[in-house]
């Protein structure tokens, strides 16, 4: 079983919003003329196959149309550590330029991954600093994800050899001085670049490996010290259960366990099947006893979950002290929490989807590491099973035949912790934000880098302020989105 790390984040959210957002009724118009009966039947819901890639695939077309975003390619090098290779691959990036005015900064949303889709361009802090600064708008692809695909579709382990962290700083670096030189009126431009989760790793080695190219960085829940395994992510997801109430984990601790019980026998399978027949984690009844656990405890993670979430979640799962009724209560919330916030399902339907999650793979597999680990010796989690670190590495081994050993990962981590500086780099001009429901965080330092480099930590989960503004932002969240914009502010005006 493999839990799926860093998840992708999740851009429905911003849909539901009902703030103004400006889109007239010629646009809509010319929308719907432009849409098929399909893709109608998706955006209304109407649709059961797929539905969810398929509508993040029509949103991010939905979102150029109307905000004038262009897609575009730049020739990339592929290995930029030799000289003789002159191979090349093409970059996907979206562009929005309605703000811009000649000499205004260049702000870079930076890709990771998952397949762009220009959202960071329309909605949140970013796009409002472009606006206040006559910026120009750009998101980048990271190389092996979404249509930036140096190969193609061939993703055969030979040819994942470039899909390095090093490779896509510089391809970064490569991609806003030629961007830079190509676009009129950003030839001085301040660079400012944003990143969340991975992401927020690179900006902040940008800074490190590239700070006569980068200005600024911005850096949301950026879990900096890779490391082999990481059995604290598991130990956060029970602290934030856990201090809602006793009374809670253990409901959680017991309905796991007694799913488990029931998994061993046909009666209690179909008993299990029963109880979670209406979750979105797929059909239950393909599933086998690992994926079915695997997904339980997928939707208990609490990565994504809006502030407060589990003091509301916990109050349907605390019913009573009844030890028998705690399979029940922890499937009712798996079935309802699966329907509303928590992505369960795989995405491994969709060639693309899957493609990202062979890439993601292969980077966890040689540089990243950080397995989520479950031990019942040593760490505290709701789960009476253990997962070790052996395990994902056989994984590993098995996925990208037999090249990548335990040894070649750790040295890619010995590399990755040498070149940019673990947990706490040596930088100035990057602000991260951080939040004490990620379970990311204990990757992360979570006290100011230096006098230049702070580190504010917020009650929210990942990447929770670069998330558009909801009802559920804890008030720590909604300052910090200001601050952040003051302090980018503040730099800008003291580099020009
Ligand atoms: C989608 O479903 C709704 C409610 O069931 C229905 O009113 C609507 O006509 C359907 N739309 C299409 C395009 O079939
Ligand atoms: C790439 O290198 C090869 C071999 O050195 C050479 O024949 C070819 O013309 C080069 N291609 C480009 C686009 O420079
Ligand atoms: C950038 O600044 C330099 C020095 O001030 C100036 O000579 C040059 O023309 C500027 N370039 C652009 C593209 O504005
Ligand atoms: C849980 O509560 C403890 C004690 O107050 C606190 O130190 C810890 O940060 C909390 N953990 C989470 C994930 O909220
Ligand atoms: C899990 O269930 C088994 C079998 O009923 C029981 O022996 C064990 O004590 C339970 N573990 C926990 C932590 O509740």
């Amino acid at each position: 079983m493999r839990v799926i790390i860093f998840c992708y984040l999740y851009l429905f959210a911003i849909l539901g919003s009902g703030e103004d957002d400006g889109i007239s009724d010629d646009a809509i118009n010319e929308l719907k003329s432009e849409l098929t009966q399909e893709e109608i039947d998706q955006l209304l819901g109407n649709s059961t196959s797929n539905v969810e890639t398929a509508s993040i695939g029509l949103f991010a077309r939905l979102l150029r149309m109307m905000y004038e975003i262009k897609e575009k390619w730049l020739d990339v090098p592929l290995d930029h550590f030799d000289l003789f290779d002159n191979r090349t691959w093409r970059m996907r990036y979206l562009t929005r330029g309605s703000f811009f005015k000649p000499g205004g900064p260049l702000f870079v949303e930076v890709g990771g991954e998952w397949t762009i889709d220009g959202s960071s361009l329309v909605m949140g802090g970013l796009a409002e600093l472009a606006e206040e600064h006559n910026g120009f708008l750009v998101e980048t692809e990271h190389r092996y994800y979404g249509k930036s695909l140096p190969f193609g579709k061939d993703f055969s382990t030979e040819k994942l050899r470039f899909l390095q962290m090093e490779q896509a700083l510089e391809d970064l670096a490569y991609f806003i001085e030629h961007f830079k030189s190509a676009t009129p009126g950003l030839g001085n431009s301040t660079v400012i670049i944003r990143g969340c989760s991975y992401p927020g790793m690179l900006v902040t080695w940008m800074r490190v490996r590239f700070p006569h190219i980068v200005d600024i960085s911005y850096a949301s829940s950026a879990p900096l010290g890779v490391g082999l395994d990481y059995p604290e992510y598991f130990e956060v997801v029970n602290d934030v259960y856990a201090n809602v109430s006793t009374n809670c984990i253990e409901t959680v601790r017991r309905g796991f366990n007694q799913t488990m019980n029931l998994l061993k026998t046909d009666d209690g399978r179909l008993k299990v099947r029963e109880a979670f027949k209406d979750w979105t984690c797929g059909d239950i009844d393909e599933m086998n006893s690992m994926a079915i656990l695997g997904k339980i405890i997928v939707v208990l993670n609490v990565m994504h979950d809006p502030s407060q979430y589990e003091e509301v979640a916990c109050l349907t799962m605390a019913i009573d002290e009844d030890e028998l009724q705690s399979f029940q209560l922890l499937a009712n919330f798996i079935v309802l929490k699966s329907k509303h916030i928590a992505s369960c399902m795989s995405g491994d339907t969709d060639p693309e989807e899957k493609r990202n999650h062979i890439a993601w793979s292969y980077q966890t597999c040689t540089e990243m590491g950080t397995f989520l680990t479950l031990n019942r010796k040593n760490s505290r989690h709701p789960f009476e099973m253990d997962l070790t670190v052996e395990e994902s590495l056989e994984e590993c081994g098995k996925d990208f035949k037999g090249l990548v050993t335990e040894n070649i990962l750790r040295e890619g981590i010995a590399r990755v912790t040498r070149r940019y500086g673990g947990r706490k780099p040596k930088v100035t001009r990057v602000v991260t934000i951080q939040g004490t429901h990620d379970p990311w965080k204990h990757l992360a330092h979570l006290e100011d880098y230096g006098p230049e480099a702070p580190v504010w930590v917020v009650d929210g989960s990942h990447c929770s302020e670069i998330n558009a503004q909801s009802e559920d932002d804890s008030e720590q969240v909604i300052a910090v989105r200001e601050k952040v914009k003051r302090l980018i502010s503040k730099w800008i005006k003291e580099i020009s």
